[in-house]
């Protein structure tokens, strides 16, 4: 084993991000090692020792670090990874948790993604690839617009297109030509109509630790209709047929880590498989080289193995030696977003109620602030109502009970997170 000698402290650790998942990272490692030791940066009204940090100058979280004797950063969001943070901190005796910049093409890319998963054989749809947007009108047609448009780059959620006919999907090349110019690269892949689960998972490059299965929801309005957000829940677990979990680890784990050790990517960090089952079938529709925001709010609060010996073990290379266990019952995350999101929204608006909120439920901030001692929305995303039950029923209405406590003007919530039907994964039709 590599045993390495830092003058930093290696009990302290750094969360980068602002979100309810980062929330929900610093909320877990303080329990393995005391809120004292960890910071988030920038962070938000609702975590303890947040500090105001451009994490996109590595300098500066660099020497923030020193200053504060801090050992180990964990990474929450994709950005910084994409721009090479792990690479940047390589030569440094601060250790960081997340790929390196070529490891994080793995989201950065779509089509970088799609080639890995076809060399390695993961089950995905099949794709054809486009530099430009005239060459794909023979696909479109042939397909009748039933396809999947995919932006190369990231796009915040906002660089895929489900199409259903020939002018939807032309419409969306359009855009696509009037953002980023003709020569735009993006892939059309095969629509896949079933039911999503997230898998999130750690690895040290040599092996893969799944966390539960999740799911989340993306629309903004209860059936899963309207624009889509960041995300306005999530549960876990979600009960996966056996069969469908094998196939899983089969078909898409299995090969993805033969991929990352065969190309010797430099990968200690977390890997996220975005999943359609349909027929018994799973197919990988994307890697996210983070955890996912809301998806993080239960994992983290249903597992019980300590993160902090999970980060280490990543970086150390032993991860196949840690057992992750999880606590019993149901997880459900609500989350509580501005009127207006995720269009125009306003921000400053007092939020009541949270002390009235019962002792069981867990409250991760996202878009918040705080201000003279009291906590004011800042975003979007302001809240996640997070409880935790036997069954998923009780988590949700427990929840939802929390949920009515809490207050502020043109608050929004989905009043169904957890309640799909997921005929498709539990293969009992
Ligand atoms: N091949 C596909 N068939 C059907 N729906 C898809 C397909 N690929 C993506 N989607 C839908 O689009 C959403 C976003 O796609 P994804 O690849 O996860 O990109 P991103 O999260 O970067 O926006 C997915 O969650 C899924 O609902
Ligand atoms: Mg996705």
């Amino acid at each position: 084993m590599n045993i390495q000698h830092y003058k930093h402290s290696t009990k302290r650790i750094l969360v980068l991000g602002s979100g309810g998942r980062e929330h929900a990272l610093a909320w877990k490692f303080a329990r393995d090692i005391g809120w004292k030791n960890v910071f988030t940066a920038p962070g938000n009204g609702g975590i303890p020792n947040s500090h105001l940090l451009n994490i996109q100058d590595f300098k500066a979280v660099k020497d923030f670090c020193e200053w504060q004797q801090i050992g180990m950063i964990f990474v929450g969001p994709e950005q910084p990874l994409a721009e090479g943070i792990v690479d940047y901190f390589k030569s440094t005796d601060i250790q960081i948790i997340g790929p390196d910049k070529q490891a994080a093409k793995l989201e950065a890319s779509k089509i970088f993604a799609k080639k890995f998963m076809q060399k390695y054989g993961v089950s995905t749809a099949s794709f054809h690839v486009f530099n430009h947007t005239a060459d794909a009108k023979n696909l479109i047609a042939e397909k009748q617009g039933n396809l999947v448009i995919k932006f190369d780059g990231l796009a915040g959620g906002k660089g895929v297109f489900v199409c259903s006919s020939v002018a939807e999907a032309q419409e969306v090349l359009q855009k696509l030509e009037q953002s980023y110019g003709k020569n735009v690269p993006f892939i059309i892949e095969d629509k896949i109509q079933g039911d999503e689960v997230s898998v999130i998972a750690f690895t040290d490059g040599r092996s893969i630790k799944t966390l539960q299965p999740s799911q989340d929801h993306k629309q903004l309005y209860e059936g899963d209709t309207g624009p889509n957000t960041g995300g306005m829940g999530a549960y876990c677990p979600v009960d996966l047929a056996p069969e469908i979990m094998a196939d899983i680890n089969k078909n898409i784990i299995a090969p993805t880590l033969k991929g990352i050790q065969t190309e010797e990517m430099h990968y200690k960090g977390v890997i996220y498989f975005g999943i359609m089952v349909k027929d018994g079938k799973s197919y990988l529709l994307e890697y996210n080289v983070r955890f996912g925001d809301p998806e993080t709010e239960v994992l983290l609060p249903a597992l019980k193995t300590s993160l902090w010996d999970i980060g280490k073990a990543c970086l150390q290379g032993n991860l196949s030696e840690i057992t992750m266990t999880f606590n019993p019952g149901y997880f459900v995350d609500v989350v509580l977003v501005s009127g207006g999101y995720p269009g125009r929204y306003e921000k400053g608006k007092l939020i009541n109620g949270l002390k009235d909120v019962n002792d069981d439920i867990i409250v991760f901030h996202a878009g918040t602030k705080s201000e003279n001692g009291q906590i004011l929305t800042n975003g979007g995303r302001v809240l996640n109502v997070v409880a935790h039950a036997g069954t998923l029923e009780q988590a949700r209405s427990k929840a939802y009970e929390a949920v009515e406590k809490i207050k502020f003007d043109r608050m929004y919530f989905r009043k169904d997170i957890g309640m799909r039907k997921n005929y498709e994964l539990k293969m009992d039709n």
